[in-house]
């Protein structure tokens, strides 16, 4: 056990996933609203994804945004998230205090090794423009053609729908084969030092 404490964080497989800090559903936010979620862009929340190598996890801010009036008192997830946002109320108001505000520790799904560079703006674009080279379309975009796609919605190729899952879980292996072969069919770098340090 002592051994484990000083291993990297764990590299994750296939299929797998865990707990997080707050259950944050995917189907609600950014589920379709025929099958009664918000419909929201992925880029709303993975904001850098267009634009640099992270997608990055939103900062609690942006839930407050919105969760500082939506959502059920009583809910128990609600209430982890006020309270990391540092909302609270007092004689009938909605107050959101920064200074009590904590960061919410979300736990990695996806995670290459450190020797591994990946980098989302390049994918994102080239798929954009590319729309025959993204896979996994769920149905329910599908009805677009993936000529008429936009930026956010081309995440299925790597990660699956995500807006279908109440929790998010790794789809596709993500290994060098996989890599390599869509750079391949794709005109992307294979040289070993673009994609290792
Ligand atoms: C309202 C904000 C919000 C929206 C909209 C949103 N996400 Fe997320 N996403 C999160 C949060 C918070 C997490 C971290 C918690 C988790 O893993 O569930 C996350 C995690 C993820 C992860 C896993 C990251 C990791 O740790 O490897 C992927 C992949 C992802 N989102 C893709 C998408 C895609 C694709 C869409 C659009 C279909 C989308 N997200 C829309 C907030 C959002
Ligand atoms: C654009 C507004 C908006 C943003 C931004 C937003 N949410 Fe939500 N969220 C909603 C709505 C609307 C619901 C559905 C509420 C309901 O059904 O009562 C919801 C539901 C939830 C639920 C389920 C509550 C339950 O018990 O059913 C959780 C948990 C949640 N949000 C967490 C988050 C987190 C964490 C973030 C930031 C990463 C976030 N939300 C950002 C609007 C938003
Ligand atoms: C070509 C494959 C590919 C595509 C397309 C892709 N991702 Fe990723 N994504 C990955 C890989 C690989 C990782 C792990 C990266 C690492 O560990 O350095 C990852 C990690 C993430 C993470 C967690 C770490 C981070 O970068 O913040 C989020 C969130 C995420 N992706 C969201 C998205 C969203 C949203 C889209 C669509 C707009 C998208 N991804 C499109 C392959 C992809
Ligand atoms: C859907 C096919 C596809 C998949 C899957 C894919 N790539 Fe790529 N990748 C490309 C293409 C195409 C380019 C070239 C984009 C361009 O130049 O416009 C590229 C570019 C890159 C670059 C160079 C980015 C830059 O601007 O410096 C890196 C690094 C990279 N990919 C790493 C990876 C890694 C690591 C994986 C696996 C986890 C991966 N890619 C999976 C298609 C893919
Ligand atoms: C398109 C991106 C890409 C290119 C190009 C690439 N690799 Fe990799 N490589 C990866 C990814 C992603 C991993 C981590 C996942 C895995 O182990 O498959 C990896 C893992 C490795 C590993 C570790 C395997 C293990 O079992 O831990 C070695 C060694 C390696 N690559 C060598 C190379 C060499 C040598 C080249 C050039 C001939 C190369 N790679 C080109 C993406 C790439």
């Amino acid at each position: 056990m002592n051994a484990w404490l000083g291993q990297p964080l764990p590299v994750l497989g296939f299929e797998q996933t865990f707990d997080q800090p707050i259950n944050f559903p995917h189907t609600k936010h950014a589920g379709p609203v025929t099958e009664g979620g918000l419909g929201m862009d992925c880029t709303y929340c993975h904001r850098t994804v267009e634009n640099s190598s992270t997608a990055h996890v939103p900062a609690v801010e942006l839930c407050a945004s919105c969760h500082r009036a939506i959502g059920s008192e009583s809910s128990e997830e609600l209430k982890k998230l006020r309270e990391s946002a540092g909302i609270y109320s007092e004689n009938n108001q909605v107050i959101v205090d920064p200074k009590k505000a904590s960061p919410i520790n979300w736990k990695r799904v996806h995670r290459l090794p450190d020797h591994v560079r990946f980098v989302h703006s390049a994918h994102i674009n080239y798929l954009t423009n590319n729309p025959n080279a993204i896979k996994n379309i769920p149905e329910h975009l599908s009805i677009y053609g993936k000529e008429n796609v936009l930026s956010s919605e081309v995440c299925s190729t790597c990660h699956g729908d995500v807006a279908s899952m109440e929790q998010v879980h790794q789809v596709e292996p993500l290994k060098m084969g996989q890599c390599v072969n869509c750079h391949r069919e794709n005109g992307g770098p294979t040289d070993c030092a673009a994609c290792h340090h």
